[in-house]
């Protein structure tokens, strides 16, 4: 039986909402872009090019006053989400607005019928492998010298089947953690 996640109930207790990505939210999330990566981050060139691909998914995070704290992206390729861009700004860290984030880039994947949900992380980036991890994802394999300005190796990641009972009961516990926050 299909499994679809009610919106509503994982932000009931939010103070957070989610959006689409809109051209006019570019500035804000090129701000984040700038500050977590001054030296390689994306143009918004790039970003206004992602918002129109039709395989692209792109939402944001924001305050009830209006304001942008976090945005993640993924492409759909048939059965798998591939995660681009996932950020929260650097004051709104460690406040649980990426785990809002996952909760629904996953919640997008079950709407989508996505199987599977994978990622490449610099091997250094411990926040967000625990964040993965905290999600389920495993580590599956190395690319070795993928990033270009300083050879770091990456991290493949990959859920198993978002559909298995293992990854939904983990999914619906950080949901409801979430939640009762
Ligand atoms: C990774 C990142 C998105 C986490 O965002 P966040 O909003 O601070 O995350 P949350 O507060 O929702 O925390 C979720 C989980 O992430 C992990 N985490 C977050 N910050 C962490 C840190 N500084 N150290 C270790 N684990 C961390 C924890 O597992 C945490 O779960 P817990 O609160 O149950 O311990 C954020 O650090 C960021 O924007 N980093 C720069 C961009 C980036 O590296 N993106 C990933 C590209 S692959």
């Amino acid at each position: 039986m299909p499994y679809f996640v009610n919106s509503a109930n994982i932000y009931s207790m939010s103070k957070m909402q989610i959006k689409q990505i809109d051209k006019i939210d570019l500035d804000d999330i090129m701000e984040i872009e700038t500050l977590t990566y001054p030296n390689h981050h994306w143009s918004k060139a790039s970003f206004e090019n992602e918002i129109e691909n039709k395989l692209a998914n792109y939402k944001c995070a924001i305050t009830s006053k209006g304001i942008i704290t976090g945005f993640y992206g993924f492409w759909q390729i048939l059965e798998e989400a591939h995660i681009t861009n996932i950020a929260t700004h650097p004051d709104y860290r460690k406040k649980g607005v990426a785990t809002f984030l996952m909760l629904d880039l996953v919640n997008e994947c079950y709407k989508k019928m996505i199987k599977y949900i994978t990622l490449e992380v610099r091997e250094s980036n411990i926040p967000a492998i625990s964040l993965y991890d905290k999600f389920g994802f495993s580590t599956i394999g190395t690319r070795k010298n993928y990033y270009q300005d300083n050879n770091e190796n990456a991290l493949i990641m990959f859920t198993e089947n978002i559909w298995y009972d293992k990854f939904k009961t983990n999914y619906n516990k950080i949901k409801e953690d979430f939640n009762g926050r």
